[in-house]
């Protein structure tokens, strides 16, 4: 038996990413989990953020964000960046994280993240609650410890986390499964496990 409730939004897990904003002498740092991948080529994002942040008013003037992801280590301090304003703290310095210089946007990257995505705003879509920021990535940056000698990301070992509900939960380096896996021809699969022992 399923409860039926009020509409809600449900969607789980969602990515809680530490989106920094600002320029290198100024910037700012907002935890959001209304983003999302909306277009792959070009790639295009959007974040989604209530009018009264502080970043909000940031963004809007620069036309720019860096998405940081989050990992176990980066944990508190995305928390911390979700529940305290750049108006009262300077989150960079509080946290004793670490600017990083992008290279198409003013806002500094976290170095401390292990994955870096900067974004230039195209369209600002309001909504009742939260204004969407649609935005073209325009460049990306991996920590070269999760990029193997053929170029291959390794999500997997970055221990990255997820928000649930109110929770988050570490995505710990268990592979589950990847794109497609369920209609894998049964010689594709013989091949990967042949290429697995090696
Ligand atoms: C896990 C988590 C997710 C959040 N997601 C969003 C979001 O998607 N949009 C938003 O406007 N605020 C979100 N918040 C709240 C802001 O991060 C929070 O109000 C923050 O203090 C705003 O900082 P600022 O005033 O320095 O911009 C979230 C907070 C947490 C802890």
């Amino acid at each position: 038996m399923k409860i039926s409730s009020k509409p809600g939004p449900l969607t789980a897990p969602l990515p809680a990413v530490m989106v920094t904003c600002g320029d290198m002498e100024d910037s700012n740092i907002i935890t959001v989990a209304w983003t999302g991948i909306i277009n792959s080529h070009p790639p295009m994002t959007y974040i989604s953020v209530r009018p009264e942040r502080k970043s909000h008013g940031m963004i809007l003037e620069s036309g720019e964000f860096v998405i940081n992801l989050t990992t176990a280590e980066l944990l508190r301090a995305m928390d911390f960046s979700g529940v305290r304003s750049g108006r009262d703290t300077d989150k960079f310095s509080q946290l004793s994280l670490t600017r990083e210089a992008a290279d198409t946007v003013s806002a500094p990257m976290i170095a401390e993240s292990p994955v870096n995505i900067e974004c230039k705003v195209t369209e600002v879509r309001r909504f009742p609650s939260h204004d969407m920021f649609i935005a073209e990535i325009t460049a990306v940056h991996v920590d070269d410890r999760y990029v193997d000698e053929k170029g291959a990301y390794d999500y997997g070992a970055m221990d990255l986390v997820a928000f649930s509900h109110g929770k988050y939960y570490r995505l710990r380096p268990q592979e589950s499964g990847f794109f497609g896996f369920s209609v894998m021809k049964p010689k594709t699969a013989k091949k990967r496990r042949a290429k697995k022992k090696k």
